[in-house]
């Protein structure tokens, strides 16, 4: 059981808040302190700072959370910054995966000024890739090649040359121009389609790129349950020496979640939005 401090918000749960039922409750994404410790006596101890990542249910004072579902937190981590990680953190990791080993590969992200892009572009550069950034206006490429990004483009159809990895969450006209884009046995991880936009595909498309592959993803079953802990642990360690600097766009409290939404959804969060149980951090 976990005394929430922290949680943030994700696309995707913008979509839910239109499709679920009334009585679903959201939350993903949340950091707090163990209150009481599972009753088979695995995971952190009452007391412990965590990060976990939920199904549902998050946004609650208190959140019952399985013991393979979190991370302990050291001092130098914050709750505000570890509730930028579970789903954000995992999908840039888990994505970048699919083109491993990226030492001097050309990664290619979309929609790299947001939650997942922003923790992507680190990732991928800190492991020795040569990171395109793709934003939709010139001011979203702000900060961006200090995250490690070797070039920001305003708009996929500006993309030069092809690319080992490109992960591609904007869909529409994004997605069919990622796919010229791609190299011979090089893959694109469809893992969003942010825009909407359906996309038409023909085999001629891949006549540039012979063999390459359209991966889908999902964060929940990409990898084994078990994986979840040691995965968050990972992105927890990166963030605790410095080697990734999760990007707060916004930080609120939680009553102000209709504005946070919003200014989401307008695409005016530079990487993740925050938002804080009781106003601690
Ligand atoms: N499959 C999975 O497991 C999984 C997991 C996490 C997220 N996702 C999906 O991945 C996408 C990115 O998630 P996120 O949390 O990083 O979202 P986010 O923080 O809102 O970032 C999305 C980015 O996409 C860009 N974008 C381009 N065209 C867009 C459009 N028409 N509408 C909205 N955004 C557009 C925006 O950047 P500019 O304004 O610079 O263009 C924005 O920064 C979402 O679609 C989300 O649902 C999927």
């Amino acid at each position: 059981m976990i005394g929430v401090r922290a949680f943030s918000l994700n696309r995707g749960e913008l979509r839910s808040f239109v499709n679920n039922e009334e009585g679903w409750v959201p939350g993903q994404d949340i950091s707090g302190v163990v209150l009481q410790q599972a009753a088979d006596g695995s995971g952190p101890m009452a007391g412990c700072r965590v990060v976990a990542l939920m199904d549902e249910f998050g946004w609650a004072e208190r959140a019952a959370v399985p013991s393979h579902r979190m991370a302990v937190l050291p001092d130098a981590v914050s709750f505000s910054q570890a509730a930028t990680l579970p789903v954000a953190g995992l999908t840039a990791l888990r994505t970048l995966r699919h083109g491993a080993p990226l030492l001097g590969k050309r990664v290619l992200i979309t929609g790299a000024a947001g939650g997942v892009g922003t923790i992507a572009v680190q990732l991928a550069a800190r492991s020795g890739a040569r990171v395109t950034a793709v934003v939709g206006r010139a001011e979203r490429g702000n900060g961006l090649k200090e995250l490690g990004a070797i070039e920001v483009i305003e708009g996929i159809d500006k993309g030069q040359g092809r690319f080992g990895l490109i992960l591609e969450s904007v869909g529409g006209a994004s997605l069919a121009d990622a796919i010229k884009l791609v190299e011979a046995k090089g893959t694109v991880v469809v893992f969003g389609n942010s825009s909407g936009e359906p996309t038409t595909l023909t085999f001629a498309d891949f006549r540039g790129a012979p063999n390459s592959r359209v991966q889908s993803f999902s964060y929940f079953t990409s990898e084994a349950e078990e994986r979840f802990a040691p995965d968050l642990a990972l992105l927890v360690s990166l963030v605790a020496d410095g080697s990734l600097k999760p990007q707060i766009g916004l930080e609120r409290s939680w009553r102000d979640i209709a504005v946070v939404a919003n200014q989401l959804r307008a695409r005016r969060v530079a990487g993740k939005a925050v938002l804080l149980a009781d106003g601690r951090s």
